[in-house]
């Protein structure tokens, strides 16, 4: 990454400049210079926003794989591509080599081929963090399958929605996975899952803890056998720039989750480029990132972005807390770890326990610290600052969504300051604006708005899978010719940027996604439950938790069970993350006159600020508000 590598601020002024005024020929310069390509583009950049089309490099030919591991061997095949730390701190963890990695890539790809998978199929891959996770998903790109993977966190509701919607007739999974104490029965969950799916035919099964697995005859296949007889080399599938890599849900406000799609060159040019500016990373560095895989954090900056740079990137399998909260320190005490890349919710969990399980631990390899998927509160940004970087490692507060693909806005360390709870300056490239509520631009400072992107970027979602038209709706109608995110921002006197958090139905819990009507949906449908309402309210820890309004048909036949009964449906319907911190058991909802459920005043109530609901007297029955402080659980 030469000309635009990005060390000076007077330099990321510049480029900045560059990339604005001239995108195609800045990416243009960025994509010919770092990569391999088996043809170069056409045309750079052909984009509409009104349709929701955007095609980047179009007519190159490529193959991820390649960039991420074969153009390494010639001179950094013994270098270690991932670290895998294993949950149990007594098991040694494992290094593996880019040549190692490559051999074990292929292998996969020579199985998956050998079951008959081949380009532009969906593969489900539903793993904990094992290094066959980041196999399996090397492997799909590899030979063109397009892969989808699902955070093994997912109940098999969950499951079987995602494998149903991509119609992927083949799942790779473990007989369980570790959990800090706890072991999770993952094959039972798909076993569950596949009685609602017809289309799968295969099951591959990775042998993580040692457990009798009931092999289902004709469908399940233990993959180690099957590694075992594989070739070690495999031609990587020559792909179009625009054709899918993978297929990613995320939850929507409403209806079912999103299968949101990315393709291959765009995404390999964006993420490679900001990992390595946006982390500072240097050859040698040590970079962890403890997202899971399941999410778009561990895609883009665990494997592809690290991958592509020639990173050696850490694998975690297990919990912060487990044995005990040193963990993460330790870790990075073990491998001495110089980018450290978590979520504000665990930032706020270890805060919680002291410097306890930190004055012991050897953390000076660390330089960088970022933080990523919601916003942080000063406290926390301190606590890091002080606790963590000892006040001398620049935090990257990386603002960023799956359908963005790469980090959006960010600083960048030694270049752009860091700020307390600011994500501050966009990346190169990119161009937020923000949005009044008449539909223009604010131009002023130290205003807030909604947050817009007016020019595409080459890792921006293409479609969600199989819906073009929702694609559309949901993030290019709201406002004319932009991009919506979702997102509220404040953007101060010197143009940095606060994200204040959604401004549509979707809460943040513990950094993950939760779009309220789906849960809504679930709690309905208790046999006692007549109709139900769920707003966030603020948590020391997750940011934001559940509360949960729930209107019962008969409440004279609330059995003492009914709250756990509801708890145990979203559980497992959605999975444990969804479960409601909070319930209310109502006489009745407040309503707008029209029918609507007034979801402003139940935030107010949830968030205990009764002085603030504003005026109820034009409710539809403005006595359910009075009913339900009066009988409020606080
Ligand atoms: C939120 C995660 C504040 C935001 C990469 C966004 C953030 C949603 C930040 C996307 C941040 C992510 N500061 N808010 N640094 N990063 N968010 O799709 O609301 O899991 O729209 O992608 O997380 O979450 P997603």
């Amino acid at each position: 990454m030469d000309k635009y590598n990005i060390s000076t601020k007077d330099q990321y002024n510049s480029i900045y400049k560059d990339s604005i005024t001239n995108p195609e020929e800045f990416w243009s310069e960025i994509a010919s210079k770092n990569f391999i390509w088996k043809n170069k583009w056409d045309t750079v950049l052909k984009w509409d926003f009104k349709q929701a089309k955007v095609n980047w490099f179009q007519g190159a030919k490529l193959n991820i794989t390649e960039n991420c591991l074969d153009r390494h061997l010639q001179d950094n095949s013994e270098k270690t591509a991932i670290i895998f730390e294993p949950n149990n701190p007594k098991d040694s963890s494992e290094k593996i080599t880019y040549r190692s990695l490559f051999e074990r890539v292929c292998k996969m790809s020579n199985v998956l081929k050998e079951k008959g998978i081949k380009k532009g199929d969906r593969v489900c891959i539903y793993l904990p963090m094992i290094p066959e996770l980041a196999i399996s998903v090397l492997a799909c790109a590899r030979i063109g399958a397009i892969h989808s993977v699902i955070f093994a966190g997912f109940s098999s509701n969950a499951l079987a929605t995602r494998i149903n919607d991509c119609g992927s007739r083949i799942v790779i999974t473990s007989d369980g996975s570790y959990r800090g104490e706890k072991i999770i029965d993952l094959k039972g969950i798909v076993d569950d899952a596949l009685s609602e799916c017809k289309i799968v035919d295969t099951v591959l099964v990775v042998n993580r803890i040692n457990s009798k697995i009931n092999l289902v005859d004709g469908r399940d296949i233990l993959l180690k056998p099957l590694l075992k007889n594989a070739d070690k080399y495999c031609d990587a599938e020559i792909m179009d720039a625009e054709d899918p890599l993978f297929i990613l849900y995320t939850s929507g406000s409403t209806g079912k989750p999103k299968g949101m799609v990315h393709s291959c060159a765009g995404y390999m040019v964006y993420t490679a480029y900001t990992f390595k500016n946006i982390f500072q990373y240097q050859p040698n560095n040590i970079y962890w990132c403890t997202a899971d895989i399941g999410w778009i954090t561990g895609h883009s900056y665990i494997l592809y972005g690290p991958l592509a740079n020639c990173a050696t990137t850490i694998m975690f399998e297990g919990v912060p807390s487990y044995p005990d909260f040193g963990r993460f320190w330790d870790i990075v005490e073990k491998h001495k770890v110089n980018q450290f890349y978590t979520a504000p919710t665990a930032i706020r969990a270890l805060a919680k326990q002291g410097i306890k399980h930190i004055i012991d631990k050897d953390i000076s390899s660390l330089k960088v610290l970022g933080t990523v998927g919601e916003p942080i509160n000063e406290e926390a940004w301190n606590w890091y600052d002080k606790n963590i970087g000892k006040n001398k490692c620049p935090i990257v507060d990386t603002w960023w969504q799956t359908e963005t693909g790469g980090i959006l806005i960010s600083s960048i360390p030694g270049i752009i300051d860091s700020k307390p709870t600011f994500a501050t300056f966009p990346f190169v490239g990119i161009q937020p604006v923000l949005m009044d509520s008449e539909s223009n631009e604010i131009i002023d400072n130290d205003v807030v708005g909604r947050l817009c992107i007016k020019f595409p970027w080459p890792s921006i979602a293409r479609t969600i899978w199989g819906n073009h038209q929702r694609y559309v709706n949901t993030y290019f109608s709201t406002f004319n010719n932009m991009y919506f995110t979702g997102d509220g921002a404040y953007r101060d006197a010197d143009g940095n940027f606060r994200i204040t958090g959604r401004v549509d139905d979707v809460i943040i819990v513990s950094g993950h996604n939760l779009g309220t009507a789906p849960i809504e949906d679930v709690i309905n449908e208790h046999k006692n439950v007549a109709e139900s309402a769920i707003v966030g309210f603020p948590h020391e820890i997750k940011g934001n938790a559940l509360y949960g309004f729930v209107t019962l048909k008969d409440s004279s036949n609330v059995s003492d069970n009914t709250k756990d009964e509801i708890n145990k449906l979203i559980s497992d319907k959605i999975g444990p993350i969804a479960k409601l911190d909070k319930m209310q058991l109502t006489e009745a909802l407040p309503k707008t006159r029209s029918g609507k459920i007034m979801r402003r005043i139940l935030r107010k109530i949830a968030e205990n600020d009764f002085d603030n609901l504003g005026d109820i007297s034009t409710l539809l029955n403005p006595e359910a508000v009075e009913a339900i402080i009066k009988n409020n659980i606080r």
